[in-house]
């Protein structure tokens, strides 16, 4: 059964169904993003990266272009609209056309709401909400004319609530209902829309991570389970993209989490709640 199984994964991944289609990545600059261009660029396919970070974006496109991958790299701060047009349009000026736009790029905020500042939830919600719906405007047109698939990286965060995390859970909820809206608006036109939720994953966003002050904070990470590689995610969304699955749960801590705050919202939100509770306490005792 298990090797069945097996067999009929290494069948699937075998078929490039992604040769020479155009798969639009934002933030392919690092973590998730990249492991998935790269993921991709295996599969055969030509990639658009769009990323802030014109440095790591000019590095790992010519990475990928060594590699013998068809590459245009746009640097772009998905939060402009501008930018987002004229990165789509960069992508459409060399390939002339897109099969997959990939809305990744984002940023978290770690800080109890009482102590998180306005700008902070204006800047969350800018990257990571409306980053995705400008690409995806951007976008739509090709996207219908080839009958594509839209990917949205969002989280657990954005089904079940997260708590000092206020500002990130927002701006995931946000794109939880855009795109559940958009699954179904486009699904006539033959555009899939895939939601996929990682658990926590190796990567910069951590490092990254706002303060309720809006600067980068050294407020350690709180997590549940262990942290997956960005290959092994990619791994698997790659595989559910080449299926066009709708919803995406990775890790088994992930799926229990879903399930119990789908069907227990209350008890999932205290037990959110207690571990917070000893988060902050132990905080409270670091010198
Ligand atoms: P990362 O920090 O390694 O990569 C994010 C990329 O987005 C970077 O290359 C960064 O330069 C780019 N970016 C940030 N702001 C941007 C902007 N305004 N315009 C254009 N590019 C911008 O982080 P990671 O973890 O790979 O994050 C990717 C996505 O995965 C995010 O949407 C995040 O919320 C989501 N995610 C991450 C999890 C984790 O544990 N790392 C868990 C669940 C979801």
């Amino acid at each position: 059964m298990a090797l069945q199984r097996k067999k009929k994964v290494t069948r699937v991944t075998k078929v490039k169904k992604f040769q020479d289609k155009v798969a639009v990545i934002t933030g392919g600059a690092s973590g998730i993003g990249l492991a998935l261009a790269r993921r991709f660029a295996r599969g055969g396919a030509r990639l658009g990266l769009l990323d802030m970070d014109a440095e790591a974006l000019q590095r790992e496109a010519a990475r990928l272009a060594g590699g013998g991958t068809e590459v245009v790299a746009a640097v772009c701060d998905v939060s402009a609209r501008r930018d987002c047009q004229a990165g789509i349009d960069a992508v459409l000026g060399r390939f002339g056309r897109i099969d997959v736009l990939v809305n990744n790029a984002g940023i978290t905020a770690r800080d109890r709401f009482v102590d998180t500042r306005a700008e902070v939830f204006e800047r969350v919600m800018a990257v990571n909400f409306f980053g995705s719906l400008y690409c995806t405007q951007a976008a739509l047109a090709s996207l219908r004319a080839s009958r594509g698939l839209i990917v949205v990286v969002e989280s657990l965060a954005g089904v079940s609530p997260l708590l000092g995390r206020s500002a990130y859970c927002a701006s995931k909820h946000a794109l939880h209902g855009l795109f559940t809206t958009l699954r179904a608006e486009l699904r006539p036109d033959g555009v899939q829309v895939m939601i996929a939720c990682p658990g926590f994953v190796q990567t910069n966003l951590q490092r990254r991570a706002l303060g309720g002050d809006g600067r980068v904070t050294a407020r350690p990470q709180s997590r549940v389970g262990r942290q997956t590689s960005a290959a092994a995610v990619a791994d698997i969304l790659y595989r559910a993209a080449l299926r066009r699955r709708p919803m995406v749960v990775l890790t088994p801590v992930g799926k229990i989490a879903y399930w119990v705050s789908r069907l227990m919202p209350l008890t999932y939100e205290r037990l959110m709640a207690r571990q917070f509770a000893v988060e902050l306490s132990r905080e409270a005792r670091r010198p």
